[in-house]
């Protein structure tokens, strides 16, 4: 998904630029540019592909060496194809004003017409150019000041940004402004460092304003004002990044993947912290402490969210119904926005969201709140949209998820929600020793699922037998059908093999026809209530040869009779399995990646934050 760097202080910006757009790269992009401000004129140097190109590029190009004020994208395409002509920064037709854009102008044919009547001329297909002649015909045609010209012109637009803008008649000033898509400034001694990402400015500095939705900033040599777009002044406060840089590098593992697989005990210690009280029995979730009671009267839970988040959502609808007896829907956050949702009284909306950024995850949660629902967050990144927009929530204190395939948060996002389910629970009907045994159970949970870790080589070992099968399926049911579903999906994301999860017993429905000899099938079969009609699903795929591999309890020996391989997961009660069960498939489905060769990090199509519909 795009991103967005800008400089200005005393330091050489070009260089700095990059090193941020570097720090931007797992994000996923498809190209890249910068604009550097040199003595009244603009040098903008961009490129199709990775940032590297652009560093070349930048560094043969004498002109981009000296300024000291510049902006810097990298591009994931919306309007036009992914080339040099339609990565950002994007120049007015003067060539006077510089703009890079994350987002989407919805009205950009409409205002297009009206530049077009002005005379303008354009040379690339996106809606970025648009907005970027815009300021400059605003520039031309009253405004005194380089904000003025972007104010008036975001007031004529409908759509999302996040901006920054230079200017070569005020080189020394920038101008950000956002309006659903993130932007972070870093306020550094003498120096600014303009962001939509905390990853490329932790390097400069940890202090940091968040602007909200409909807020800009100009940024200049003498401080920094900042404004809603309406030019009233706003007083924001500087905040303190959490994370660390050396958080966010990769630790020693060859991939971020790896290393955000091989934390999870670690992220599962984190997101206990503190909440578990095993001495009082209870769960302390600071967060929700304010609408506790009124979500103890819920009558309703609808969860949204996409890809992993929602099949953590998924879990969730078990955790839900099963630990706290509240009847829980589950909808793709990209359906529940268009459906024109009945929400009734005591619904509560559960919004869950790794980024805290997902452009459909948002605007269902929007959707949820202008129809009256309370709206909860169960979000990783601090201070991120979703975060702030909900009434309130829990974060998952996971750490910065770099790999494109999420692992990480989603361990943090079921944890979130086992915590929520349990608080609930034990408030409507649960009894203590109940509570008390899954307090006890998930404090465990973090040893446990190192123990799984250290099963990483073996993992490999199945996953290199059977990588080169274009196909493989996963089945599991109840609380590890999710789970089923997310370990076809971390396969598909990151080694391009084909594969299908499934409520296991829906096989014998249709899938079923696609087993052959060899086919790999992945069974999530921990011991629980339906454990028996597993096996016997399990004896239908070997009757035709396919090749079962089954996630099992430690101590079932007799699923090995029926299995060609097993991993073996430790006891615990079943509301908790899932914490543990999808260890192995992302470890499955890492290796299988990296024994094809695959980029796991970067993924090809994939983006780490899809911030546009
Ligand atoms: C993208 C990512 C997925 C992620 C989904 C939701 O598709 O590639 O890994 O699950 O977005 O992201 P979120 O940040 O809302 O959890």
């Amino acid at each position: 998904m795009c991103g967005i760097v800008g400089y200005i202080g005393q330091k050489k910006a070009a260089g700095l630029l990059i090193e941020g757009l570097k720090r931007l790269e797992y994000r996923g992009y498809d190209s890249a540019g910068l604009c550097v401000c040199g003595e009244g004129t603009l040098h903008v140097q961009k490129s199709p592909g990775r940032v590297a190109a652009i560093e070349e590029m930048a560094g043969a190009d004498a002109s981009l060496q000296a300024g000291t004020v510049g902006i810097a994208h990298t591009r994931w395409a919306t309007h036009g194809a992914p080339n040099q002509v339609n990565a950002h920064p994007h120049c007015d037709d003067g060539g006077r004003i510089a703009l890079v854009h994350n987002g989407i102008i919805d009205n950009y044919a409409t205002l297009k017409q009206f530049l077009l009547g002005k005379g303008h001329t354009f040379t690339s297909e996106t809606d970025t150019e648009v907005l970027v002649n815009l300021i400059g015909e605003f520039y031309e045609d009253g405004c005194q000041t380089l904000e003025e010209a972007v104010q008036r012109a975001l007031r004529e637009v409908n759509g999302t940004y996040g901006i920054a803008v230079v200017s070569a008649d005020e080189p020394d000033k920038l101008v950000a402004a956002r309006k659903g898509s993130p932007l972070i400034i870093g306020v550094g001694d003498d120096e600014y460092v303009v962001a939509s990402d905390a990853a490329a400015i932790l390097e400069h500095t940890a202090n940091v304003i968040y602007l909200n939705d409909n807020e800009m900033v100009v940024v200049g040599r003498d401080g920094m004002r900042t404004m809603t777009i309406d030019n009233v002044p706003v007083t924001k406060e500087v905040q303190q990044i959490e994370w660390s840089l050396e958080e966010i590098a990769k630790g020693g593992y060859p991939h971020f993947m790896l290393k955000e697989i091989m934390e999870q005990g670690e992220v599962a210690r984190q997101s206990l912290r503190g909440r578990l009280d095993l001495r009082d029995k209870r769960v302390l979730l600071g967060g929700l402490r304010e609408v506790a009671r009124h979500l103890v009267r819920t009558r309703k839970l609808i969860v949204s969210a996409c890809g992993t988040a929602w099949h953590a959502g998924l879990v969730g609808e078990f955790l839900f119904e099963d630990l706290a007896h509240i009847p829980t829907e589950v909808e793709y956050a990209s359906e529940f926005r268009y459906r024109n949702p009945i929400i009734e009284e005591r619904t509560v909306f559960v919004a869950i969201s790794q980024s805290g950024e997902t452009a459909d995850t948002l605007a269902a949660l929007r959707e949820a709140e202008e129809k009256g629902a309370t709206a909860l967050g169960i979000v990783n990144v601090v201070g991120s949209t979703i975060a702030r927009e909900t009434d309130a929530g829990v974060y998952l204190h996971a750490g910065p998820e770099i790999g494109v395939a999420s692992t990480k948060a989603f361990t943090g996002q079921v944890i979130a929600e086992t915590l929520i389910a349990l608080m609930l629970g034990r408030r409507r009907f649960m009894s203590q020793p109940a509570m008390t045994g899954y307090l006890e159970a998930l404090s465990e949970i973090p040893d446990k699922i190192e123990r799984i870790l250290e099963q990483s080589d073996d993992i490999r070992q199945i996953a290199e037998a059977h990588c080169e099968r274009e196909n493989w399926l996963f089945l599991g049911r109840g609380y590890n059908y999710p789970i089923a579903l997310e370990g076809a999906l971390k396969l598909k994301e990151i080694s391009y093999i084909h594969a299908e999860g499934l409520p296991a017993a829906e096989m014998k429905h249709g899938p079923i026809a696609l087993i052959n000899d060899g086919m790999p099938v992945v069974f999530v079969a921990p011991r629980c209530g339906t454990y028996d009609k597993i096996t016997g699903n399990i004896e239908e795929i070997r009757a035709r040869k396919g090749k079962v591999i089954v996630v099992a309890t430690e101590g079932d020996e007799e699923i090995r009779r029926y299995s060609d391989h097993v991993i073996y997961v430790p006891d615990c009660p079943v509301p908790l399995s899932p914490l543990l069960t999808v260890v192995p498939l992302q470890l499955m489905a890492y290796h299988a990646a990296v024994a094809r060769g695959c980029n796991v990090d970067k993924p090809r199509n994939l983006a780490k934050s899809v911030t546009v519909e």
